[in-house]
């Protein structure tokens, strides 16, 4: 931090800034100096640098949101058995498979990039499936019991195949509308299986359970490995990346340095 009007801060604090209004009304997604409301800014906790810190970002952040509530809402735990990760490959989906590893679950992967089975599988996916694969059965209104529980990042109709394939009392957290906003539903899986779709919000998300998540991934959730998921971009390469992420073609997390900071 360069300089603070709030009393809480000072210059020289290292912070973490994700959220609110930040890159979409409020410009400085990509800012190398930025202006920022202090109620939205968490001091770094120790145990997490800072360019781990943005090497999760929201997407990695959401990733643990969702864990987080999967397990404090859903009740999840590992010997419940496998949790299905959508959209496998992107930011949200790489941390959410590798942290779910860590933690001692079996992850199923759904990926579109046959060709990233294998990285998937490094990550820590003990079983990887296609999009295809988890879109069979779409006509159905309930499908083979399979998961304890799912992180859903592209929505549509991967995320009701999802719903229905959860256990009996399994929970969902529906993040991402990669494939699509709409949900083609009924409540049977509901009222059938007693399961729980379960939203995640990292933007509005309190301040101070912004917080406590960030504590969590700096101590018991830190990954040590999350160095594999980070492509280093610059300013000058920024643009291709949006390009690459647009297109669908991008893996894990692309981590924007600063010259001033590299
Ligand atoms: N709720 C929140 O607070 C919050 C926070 C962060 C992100 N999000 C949302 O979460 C979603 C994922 O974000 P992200 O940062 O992980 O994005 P990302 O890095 O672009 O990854 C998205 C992944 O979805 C898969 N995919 C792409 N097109 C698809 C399609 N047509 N059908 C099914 N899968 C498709 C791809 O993975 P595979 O090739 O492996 O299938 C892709 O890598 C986005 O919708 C984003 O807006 C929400």
């Amino acid at each position: 931090m360069l300089e603070s009007a709030a009393p809480e801060f000072s210059a020289g604090d290292e912070v973490i800034v994700i959220g609110f209004d930040l890159g979409m009304g409020t410009a400085g997604g990509f800012g190398e100096r930025i202006r920022v409301p202090a109620g939205w800014v968490v001091p770094r906790p120790e145990g997490l640098s800072l360019r781990a810190s943005m090497a999760l970002g929201t997407a990695g952040f959401t990733a643990a949101e969702c864990v987080d509530k999967l397990e404090r809402m859903g009740g999840l735990s590992p010997a419940q058995g496998p949790v299905l990760v959508t959209g496998a490959t992107g930011g949200v989906g790489s941390v959410a498979v590798m942290l779910l590893s860590q933690l001692g679950y079996e992850v199923v992967a759904v990926t579109g990039k046959a060709e990233k089975g294998e990285w998937l599988k490094g990550l820590g996916a003990s079983e990887v499936l296609s999009r295809e694969a988890l879109a069979e059965g779409a006509g159905k209104p309930l499908l083979a019991e399979r998961y304890a529980g799912a992180v859903d990042t592209v929505g549509g109709e991967l995320l009701f195949n999802a719903v229905k394939s959860l256990r009996y009392g399994g929970s969902l957290a529906a993040c991402g509308l990669v494939a699509s906003p709409a949900i083609p539903a009924t409540v049977l899986p509901f009222i059938l299986r007693h399961v729980n779709l379960l939203g995640i919000d990292s933007v509005q998300w309190p301040l101070a359970e912004k917080k406590r998540l960030w504590g969590r991934l700096a101590k018991e959730w830190q990954l040590p490995a999350l160095e594999t998921l980070v492509e280093p971009l610059s300013l000058e390469t920024l643009s291709d990346a949006l390009d690459r992420i647009l297109a669908g073609e991008m893996v894990g997390r692309g981590l924007l340095i600063h010259s001033a900071a590299a």
